[in-house]
């Protein structure tokens, strides 16, 4: 009896082991593909060894060209400046896209792209508190740039436009003033006619004031759940606000050449030219940082990376005395946490994406100076080696690492000057 029950628990226990020997995580990871490969030649003939954000100018423009294809001829385009905040880089999007419209998130940034890019056209994405529009023409110190040909504010209520207007009679302006409206985004903006009808009886009285167009963000419609009808629903919901308040509007003011801008990348493609918008706004997409996974952007391919050089391999991950016994278990459980990487710098918005099978130590503790990062060692990755990582936003985060290296051809062959980062 006794030598059967202690046979069956060897089984049972022998069969736990088993079960749980299955349940570790298997090895995952290898050493740079032949992309990264040559980006870490690049970079070490070019002799970087910081952290450093790098272009791919040969992707970048390939993405330029198929956004191009995407929307031409039947709609405009207008960069997004803040997604793309360095100007060399949108002095090239300006020039390879064809377009001289940009699209501006505040007060800096307008004044050194008035001041510095004089040919551009200019339209707010947000609306500025009068203070700054104030400060504007009196920072500005005049040149090719015409505020009153090339330059729409954004304004998003009667209030704000009373506001404006008395700026424009105090400083004896003339002010053209784009109308924010809510298309569905809940974000502010016109949400009623009546609203706008005051508006517009605004714009009516005072002849300083001209119309330009209207602009609805509608980034909701990209984040919706797949559910039967409820994209489809809120798409043409924003549709038709959009076209019934550029109906109203153009009943009363009868204006020429409007600018009806719609969009942002993750919903570019859903304005074809058949409804009310005759403008994109696009930014991110031509860089494609990982939160622009999606499927309406599949066409396109990442551009931008962060470069880091490992500066410590020890033959395992550790954790600190006291703890050790700790990292021993999570090395015995987990064969992807055999090895750590200490990076030069670290805990940016970005994941890592080369070599395959890194990632953030969850026990560890990240640090912006050295962050940890694990592996099985299948990376074979060396101190001195470039780990890469992928933004996950352009905006900010371009901004993060100085000037920026720009790769063509398997070759750095340009730094480019970021704008200071600002809200
Ligand atoms: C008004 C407006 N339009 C467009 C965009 C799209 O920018 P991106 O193409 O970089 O997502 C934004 C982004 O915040 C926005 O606020």
């Amino acid at each position: 009896m006794i030598k059967r029950r202690t046979l069956l628990s060897a089984i049972g226990a022998g069969l736990l082991g088993a079960g749980a020997l299955t349940l570790h995580p298997r090895q995952r990871g290898a050493p740079h593909g032949a992309y990264f490969a040559r980006l870490s030649n690049a970079l070490r003939a070019a002799g970087i060894a910081t952290p450093t954000m790098v272009i791919d100018r040969d992707r970048l423009l390939a993405n330029a060209r198929q956004v191009r294809r995407n929307i031409d001829p039947r709609m405009q385009l207008r960069l997004v400046a803040k997604s793309l905040p360095c100007l060399p880089l949108l002095d090239d999007l300006v020039d390879r896209m064809h377009t001289r419209r940009l699209m501006v998130f505040n007060l800096p940034y307008l004044q050194q792209l008035a001041g510095q890019r004089p040919e551009l056209d200019l339209l707010l994405g947000k609306p500025l508190p009068v203070a700054a529009a104030s400060a504007f023409y009196t920072g500005f110190k005049g040149g090719a740039f015409d505020p009153a040909r090339q330059l729409q504010w954004l304004v998003d209520s009667p209030q704000r436009l009373a506001q404006y207007r008395d700026l424009a009679r105090q400083r004896q302006l003339q002010l053209r003033v784009n109308i924010e409206i809510d298309v569905g985004l809940h974000r502010g903006g016109v949400a009623s006619a009546e609203t706008l009808q005051q508006m517009l009886a605004i714009f009516q009285s005072e002849p300083r004031l001209q119309w330009s167009g209207m602009m609805g963000y509608d980034a909701h419609l990209s984040k919706l759940p797949d559910l039967p009808g409820v994209r489809a629903g809120a798409l043409a919901d924003a549709k038709r606000i959009y076209q019934e308040y550029a109906a109203l509007a153009t009943r009363t003011l009868q204006p020429a050449g409007l600018i009806l801008n719609a969009g942002g990348s993750p919903t570019y493609r859903l304005h074809d030219g058949s409804a009310t918008a005759n403008e994109v706004a696009l930014g991110s997409a031509l860089l494609k940082p990982g939160d622009f996974e999606i499927d309406a952007l599949a066409d396109l391919a990442p551009a931008a990376f962060i470069a880091t050089p490992v500066l410590k391999a020890p033959p395992q991950f550790q954790m600190p005395d006291g703890v050790e016994w700790i990292g021993t278990l999570a090395r015995t459980w987990d064969v992807n946490q055999r090895r750590v990487y200490f990076i030069y710098g670290g805990n940016w918005l970005a994941d890592p994406v080369s070599p395959a099978g890194i990632a953030a130590s969850g026990l560890y503790g990240t640090s912006s100076n050295q962050q940890a990062l694990l592996g099985s060692g299948a990376q074979q990755l060396q101190v001195d080696d470039f780990i890469f990582f992928r933004p996950r936003l352009s905006e900010a985060v371009l901004q993060q690492f100085g000037d920026i290296a720009v790769m063509e051809a398997g070759r750095i062959t340009q730094r480019w000057p970021v704008l200071a980062a600002m809200p």
